[in-house]
């Protein structure tokens, strides 16, 4: 499993469907499950229900996903908050994709599809998540003025993995050759 994490604006989906297609991997957009289970868009579930009930359906959503087959999968910016969520993390690759406040906000300000933009204490939860995303990473990539297929080439690289992984698999039991 190959998860995504970081601020919004980090460009998680963008480099997600990227790597997807690199390593011969289904990408998965947590908030995309989320919205297909619930029925609804984000801000509509945060508008209707409340953020401790999207915070609740992301954790369910993301737990289910990592149970399942192997996929890259892009988290929301916020998922890292729940410690639950954080535990389950244990074990998979975790790429941080950090990205500076101003950057985010610079890509993703103003859009209406995000409930926690408006927020008035948001650079605050900047900070606080800092800390979350770098507990669990087990990678952390810059992404600042960068390309996403540059972003993408740095994190297959470090994983150490390339071309299309499934047909790689092929040639690494060869016992007896002589
Ligand atoms: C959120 C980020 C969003 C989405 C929801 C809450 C957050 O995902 O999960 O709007 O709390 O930062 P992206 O990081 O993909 O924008």
């Amino acid at each position: 499993m190959i998860v995504l994490i970081g601020f919004m604006g980090a460009g998680k989906t963008t480099v997600g469907q990227l790597l997807s297609g690199q390593l011969g991997l289904p990408f998965l957009d947590a908030d995309a499950v989320i919205e297909e289970r619930a029925g609804c868009p984000v801000p509509q579930i945060f508008a209707e229900r409340g953020e401790p009930a999207f915070r609740e359906l992301e954790h369910e959503t993301i737990a289910g996903l990592l149970a399942g087959p192997r996929t890259v999968l892009a988290l929301g910016g916020g998922a890292v908050e729940d410690a639950r969520t954080r535990r389950l993390l244990v074990g998979a690759h975790v790429v941080y994709l950090h990205v500076p406040y101003a950057g985010a906000l610079a890509r993703v300000g103003g859009d209406a599809g995000r409930p926690m933009l408006s927020r008035p204490d948001l650079e605050a939860v900047y900070r606080r998540r800092l800390g979350a995303y770098e507990a669990v990473a087990t990678h952390t990539v810059r992404t600042d003025g960068r390309a996403p297929a540059d972003v993408c080439g740095e994190i297959v690289s470090r994983l150490g993995v390339g071309g299309s992984a499934p047909h790689r698999l092929t040639f690494i039991y060869q016992p007896n050759v002589r």
